[in-house]
């Protein structure tokens, strides 16, 4: 059995690009190396290669676009990100989603330039279709919950446990995250109870007066 893994989305807050990205990387490269569970931190396209050059942190990019490289102006091309040194990728973030045809272009792509894959999802069909791409992660997030502080671990467990079944019955190999409204270490137990492999939040760690306290809380029920 893998440890779960937690991932941070930075998103577009105000606390999370150029110098206080630093401070949020600092304190969960601290937390990862002290607990010896993995985190794995999602900063906008700007931060990437300043965080994989500093820490010691997996970095994922927040989306890719499933273009391949030649004339694209404005798209985000895999092995760009790759390069900069981002090891993996959100894929259909509900803040960034696209039609299940690019889903499957930006997976292909990732899987092409050798990103990991996190394809996000709103419900439990959408969790079954991710599946069907055969994506490293699933990740379940119910978007009235996004960014409320009200954790789906609490809120809406059944989506959890039906978007597991739902991926695994798809490909077993896919593992499933959950998130939305995940905060403390509570959450995270009851989330990896429910059957998934780890969990994907943002604001109760980026938007934290410290962002370490909640770090080490996060960790400290796994
Ligand atoms: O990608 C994580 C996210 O959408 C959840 O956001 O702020 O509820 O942890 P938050």
């Amino acid at each position: 059995e893998e440890k779960p893994v937690i991932m941070i989305n930075f998103k577009t807050y105000n606390e999370s690009y150029g110098f206080r990205a630093h401070d949020i990387a600092e304190a969960a490269e601290t937390v990862a190396e002290e607990s010896g569970i993995e985190i794995v931190i999602c900063p906008g396209f700007m931060d990437i290669h300043p965080m994989s050059n500093h820490y010691r942190l997996p970095v994922f990019a927040q989306h890719i676009d499933g273009i391949s490289p030649g004339a694209h102006t404005g798209h985000i091309l895999a092995e760009a990100v790759r390069a900069a040194g981002a090891t993996g990728t959100l894929i259909n973030h509900s803040e960034r989603r696209l039609t299940l045809a690019d889903i499957s272009a930006a997976v292909d792509a990732a899987k092409r330039a050798n990103l990991k894959t996190v394809v996000c999802t709103n419900n439990t069909a959408t969790s079954g279709a991710a599946a069907a791409l055969s994506p490293d992660y699933v990740a379940i997030e119910p978007p009235e919950l996004i960014g409320s502080g009200i954790s789906v671990a609490t809120a809406d467990p059944e989506i959890i446990e039906n978007s597991v079944n739902a991926v695994k019955s798809v490909n077993k190999d896919v593992k499933v995250l959950a998130g939305a409204g995940i905060s403390s270490g509570s959450c995270v137990k009851r989330a990896v109870e429910l059957g998934s492999d780890g969990v994907l939040l943002a604001s109760g760690v980026v938007k934290a007066e410290d962002p370490a306290v909640v770090l080490r809380d996060l960790v400290s029920k796994i």
